[in-house]
């Protein structure tokens, strides 16, 4: 933290701020390091309670499942708990103290959906007061959302005339952010809804037949859509184009005749208000003549624009399925087309009907957009009906996919099938349902549905078909407050949900639960210039808001401090060589060490310089100090229990266990050692080490092997001097011993190994130790192991004989080898006797006095 520091302060000295703006080199400092604080925090947000990062209390009501506490006593630390978990708090908070907002839900407006009934035409029912506001808002927001569920019972019936579809009406909620809500809501179809129908026709020259087709079929018209709803109004207008070149001739002459048999043109005339008289209607569209005008795609935006705003003019009623059929030959002009013939005003979106039904601004303002119109069909709740020819409905089905709610039939050539037409487009709309809302960003809203199928799975949709008059579906609708808007105005919102095509609304009065009423002026936990806050800040729900300038927790600390070199020092143990600021593990805030909190609510940093902790002592078995009955952690060193010592408190004090048993008035370790943590420690002396468990055996001298050897001999073997049974049974009480046939020393008992030689001349061994209990176990062998008789005179009388043996044999061995030694002699004697007779033969050393020689090179006789 502290070269963070220095680095901005080294940047900001190169950015030049003036060193006498301190307060606003400050402020810059201050709002760096708290940007840096926050990123701190948001790493430990991944901590396992999600509430202990929020430090205010409308952070802390936006997370779920926390609660804040405003109590004024409640000290320094983190005020934002979670409920579920309160005996995790070290402190706990007195109950009304406690920011803990639930969401509420309360029911303003719920009429009962109008039953369908059979031959009940009109309104006619009787008038019942209305089911309002008595709805049991028992929901609690606790784990995974919640929902409301509407029954139906107790509710009255719609009152006369009035028609619901839709139910509830009015909703007011009040919600937390980020907890899903579910509500349900019930659309149904109800029979003979009120439908309106406006018929705007393009009459331009090619439209002719299509004109008489229809005046014709507006008998059948009627009638058709009379057996699909018995509350049933048509009207009728129609359209040519502006009466502007280049879109219709202005010549004086074409204005008044532009072809064979047409009157003259004109933009939109509205000729007949929406009535049940369908006589009329067939009078009005034979009355209507044709026009001609020059360009091919026609007016018609003009005219939709008009027939969907002058809604008095019309005469759409209120709750009513709203059609606008709209039939043409040809294409359209929008927005911009008008530049051609020199008009630049866009189109208002505003009614400008003359008396006589003209639209009066056709030649003033531009077409509508494509999106004006589709804005205005949302407003309007109208379904668009394009009923056109073969040639153009492909830009037409186009067209319906931008605008909400339209749709798109072929018509023939001659307009003949246009009673189908319209029944089929009808029936396709008025079978559909599909939801709209207008919620901001801020709040998501997901329909979820079944439709019609009872046993089927909840779909993520907000649309359902085939709706047959009198069939009910349910919606559920989940919201949630994604994001508490900034500004507080928003926190209140008017949300609409209706089905297209249809005026009514499910109406949702949300309020967002973003903010915390002890943060709001006026209220008794909001003080400003607060003595708790060094009268430098604003008490707000129990923590300061300082002022800017002031910081710290309770606004205590001033600029200056930030500056001074002496913050720093401050915050550094002087006396350790190399001490870093809060040891590293804190922030200096105002000259003192805010030291960090762990993740773990068991662990804890203190001490002026952050250099303690509780949770870094000596472990026993991974126990902390031996665990908390053993002793506690204080800045590194375990303070034990009574009954406890040794660095981590894992050493029994009591030396009891130090005492050799069945010794009276033995010594700690036998005198030879020392009691540490309930085990002898023996002494080493020149000899060499005590050993045994209690220190019992020295070096130099015997164990207790001869002390339980009368014992082990009576009880095992019936021998020694205790063989009299009552003797054995007085005087050895200490033990019995077990058998075994074979005694082997096992190292970890300590055991100790004796063998003894008895009267019998049979030696027998045991092994005693000290088991846990101390007490002495012996373990001896089954049997003892005697050596076998002999016969002593047998082995005299063979000795003497072997001895005889062996010196006759030598005396033969040597007359023998005497024998032998005369005989050689002898015979040598004899050898040498036969060899002194002497030889009378030449003399070897004689030798003549002639010699003879050869002369190699002569060759004859000799
Ligand atoms: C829808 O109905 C309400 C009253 O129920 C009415 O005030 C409103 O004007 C209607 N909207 C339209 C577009 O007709
Ligand atoms: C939804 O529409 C209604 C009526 O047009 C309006 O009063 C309300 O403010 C809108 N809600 C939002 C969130 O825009
Ligand atoms: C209703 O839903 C179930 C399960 O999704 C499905 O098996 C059944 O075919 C559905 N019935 C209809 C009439 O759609
Ligand atoms: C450490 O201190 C905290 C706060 O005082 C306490 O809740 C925790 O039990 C302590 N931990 C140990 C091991 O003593
Ligand atoms: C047996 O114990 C008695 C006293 O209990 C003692 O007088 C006697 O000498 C003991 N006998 C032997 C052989 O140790």
């Amino acid at each position: 933290m502290m070269e963070i520091r220095q680095q901005i302060l080294r940047i900001l000295s190169i950015m030049e701020v003036p060193t006498t703006k301190y307060f606003l080199r400050n402020c810059l400092i201050l709002s760096i390091l708290s940007t840096i604080v926050i990123a701190q925090v948001a790493q430990r947000l991944s901590s396992p309670n999600p509430c202990m990062s929020n430090g205010k209390c409308h952070e802390c009501i936006q997370t779920p499942g926390c609660a804040w506490c405003y109590d004024p006593n409640f000290g320094d630390g983190p005020r934002c708990f979670q409920p579920s978990l309160e005996y995790q708090q070290q402190k706990k908070c007195p109950e009304e103290f406690v920011n803990n907002p639930d969401n509420i839900l309360s029911v303003l407006k719920n009429l009962e959906l109008t039953k369908a009934r059979k031959g009940a035409i009109g309104g006619g029912g009787t008038l019942v007061s209305g089911f309002e506001g008595s709805y049991n808002a028992s929901e609690s927001w606790s784990a995974g959302g919640s929902e409301t569920v509407f029954g139906g019972g107790g509710g009255a019936g719609a009152g006369a005339g009035q028609i619901v579809q839709l139910q509830p009406q009015r909703l007011k909620l009040q919600l937390r952010a980020r907890q899903s809500y579910s509500i349900y809501m019930k659309y149904t179809q109800a029979e003979d809804y009120p439908v309106d129908l406006y018929y705007l026709m393009d009459l331009s020259k090619s439209m002719y037949d299509d004109k008489e087709k229809l005046s014709y079929l507006g008998d059948k018209l009627a009638t058709t859509m009379k057996k699909l709803t018995s509350n049933f109004r048509l009207g009728f207008g129609s359209f040519v184009d502006k009466v502007v070149m280049p879109y219709v001739s202005t010549l004086p002459e074409n204005l008044r005749h532009p072809c064979e048999g047409c009157a003259a043109p004109y933009g939109y005339k509205h000729a007949m208000r929406l009535s049940t008289n369908t006589q009329q209607f067939s009078q009005m569209v034979k009355q209507a003549n044709v026009s001609g005008n020059l360009d091919a795609p026609e007016g018609g935006f003009d005219a939709i624009m008009q027939a969907i705003v002058c809604r008095h003019q019309i005469g759409w009623r209120e709750q009513a399925r709203r059609l606008l059929v709209f039939s043409t030959d040809a294409s359209f002009h929008y927005a911009g087309d008008g530049k051609l013939g020199g008009i630049v005003k866009p189109n208002d979106g505003i009614c400008h009907l003359s008396e006589d039904g003209f639209y009066t601004e056709s030649s003033y303002q531009d077409y509508p957009s494509i999106e004006q119109i589709n804005l205005n069909v949302k407003k309007n709740s109208i379904n668009v009906i394009f009923a056109v020819t073969k040639s153009t409905i492909e830009i037409y089905e186009q067209l319906a996919k931008t605008i909400e709610g339209a749709s798109v039939g072929k018509l023939e050539g001659d307009s003949s099938n246009i009673v189908t037409l319209i029944k089929e487009q009808y029936e396709q709309i008025s079978s559909t349902v599909h939801m709209k809302h207008n919620a901001s960003s801020a709040v998501s809203i997901k329909f979820f549905t079944r439709c019609l199928n009872d046993s089927g799975a909840l779909v993520n949709t907000d649309k359902c078909g085939n709706i047959k008059v009198g069939d009910v579906v349910t919606f559920k609708i989940d919201l949630e407050v994604l994001k508490c808007p900034k500004n507080r105005a928003d926190h209140f919102q008017t949300i609409h949900i209706h089905p297209i095509g249809i005026n009514e609304t499910l109406i949702i009065d949300l309020e967002m639960l973003c903010e915390c009423d002890c943060e709001k002026p006026g209220d008794k936990y909001y003080k400003e210039y607060a003595a708790a806050c060094s009268n430098m800040g604003i008490y707000k729900c129990g923590i300061c808001e300082c002022y800017p300038g002031a910081y710290g927790p309770h606004c205590e600390c001033l600029p200056d401090d930030l500056t001074a070199n002496a913050t720093t020092t401050d915050c550094i143990q002087r006396n350790l060589p190399n001490a870093v600021e809060c040891s590293g593990r804190g922030q200096c805030v105002c000259k003192k060490c805010i030291c960090e909190t762990r993740a773990s609510e068991n662990e804890r940093i203190y001490g002026r310089f952050c250099e303690c902790d509780n949770f870094s002592c000596d472990r026993h078995d991974g126990k902390l100090c031996s665990g908390p009955d053993h002793g506690t952690c204080d800045c590194g060193t375990c303070h034990c229990k009574e009954e406890w010592e040794g660095p981590n408190c894992g050493c029994i004090k009591s030396k009891a266990t130090c005492y050799a048993p069945g010794v009276v008035d033995g010594k700690i370790c036998s005198g030879h050692g020392t009691c540490q943590c309930g085990v002898c420690k023996c002494e080493t002396t020149p000899d060499g080490p005590y050993s045994g468990k209690f220190c019992e055996r020295c070096p130099t001298c015997s164990d207790r092997c001869i002390e339980f050897r009368d014992c082990v001999q009576c009880q095992q073997y019936h021998t020694g001097p205790l063989k009299n049974p009552e003797d054995c049974a007085k005087n050895c009480t200490a033990f019995t011993p077990s058998s075994a046939d074979e005694i082997t020393v096992n190292e970890a008992n300590n055991e100790i190994l004796c063998a003894y030689y008895d009267e019998d001349e049979c030696r027998f061994t045991y092994v005693y130790f000290f088991d846990n209990e101390n007490k002495i176990q012996v373990r001896a062998q089954k049997e003892r192991e005697c050596p076998e008789k002999v016969y002593v005179p047998g082995i005299v009388l063979g000795v003497i004989a072997a001895i005889v043996l062996i010196g006759m044999a030598v005396l033969l061995l040597w007359k023998l080898l005497t024998t032998i030694h005369d005989r050689r002699e002898f015979a040598r004697f004899e050898k040498e006797k036969m060899m002194a007779k002497w030889d009378t033969g030449e003399n070897p050393i004689y030798k003549q006095a002639t010699s003879t020689f050869k002369n190699p090179t002569y060759a004859g006789k000799g």
